[in-house]
């Protein structure tokens, strides 16, 4: 158990879920965005944003009852939280505990800012970038070149 949890228990533990841990402060309502969560869908949803952390000097947690993440949801996570852990819960346990992982190339997943880039053409094209930068992020698109930051990609989600 995390050792600023036992201290002062923020958030309670879940039965069954996924704890999304490490995600920088301030990004926890992106992250609800990036799995479409409003609220309505009836799971529990517990959320800490700037909890004090050991790791980081401020994280944001999120908790959700009931629900496993699908891969595109996770790839789409590391975009705005590079550190953080996925952590599926199974009846209290940790039952898995993965990292989320930049790709090197994002496809279909990014629009590019570019009004004028080929991807945002009527032509069928799907958006590429690169990743040229993981800290701080930015990828380039491979039509035009154009590099995209955190902030312009989190507009988007
Ligand atoms: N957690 C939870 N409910 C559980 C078990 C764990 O909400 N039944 C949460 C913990 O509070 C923590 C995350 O899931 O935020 C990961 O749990 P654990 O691996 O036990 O914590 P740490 O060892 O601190 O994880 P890490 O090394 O990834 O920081
Ligand atoms: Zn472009």
């Amino acid at each position: 158990m995390g050792d600023e949890e036992e201290k002062e228990l923020r958030v309670r533990k879940i039965k069954d879920g996924t704890v999304i841990d490490h995600i920088p402060a301030g990004y926890a309502l992106a992250v609800l965005r990036i799995l479409g969560i409003t609220g309505r869908e009836g799971n529990v949803i517990s959320i800490a944003i700037n909890a004090p952390s050991q790791k980081l000097v401020r994280k944001d947690i999120v908790k959700v009852e009931g629900k496993e993440l699908k891969q595109r949801e996770v790839d789409k996570i590391a975009l705005v939280a590079p550190r953080a852990t996925i952590n599926i819960i199974k009846d209290y346990n940790v039952y898995e505990k993965q990292r989320v992982k930049l790709p090197t190339t994002i496809v279909n997943v990014v629009q590019c800012a570019n009004p004028s880039c080929v991807s945002n053409s009527s032509e069928p094209l799907k958006p590429i970038f690169h990743v040229i930068n993981e800290e701080p992020l930015q990828i380039q698109c491979h039509f035009c070149r154009r590099i995209m930051e955190r902030e312009d990609i989190v507009k988007q989600f």
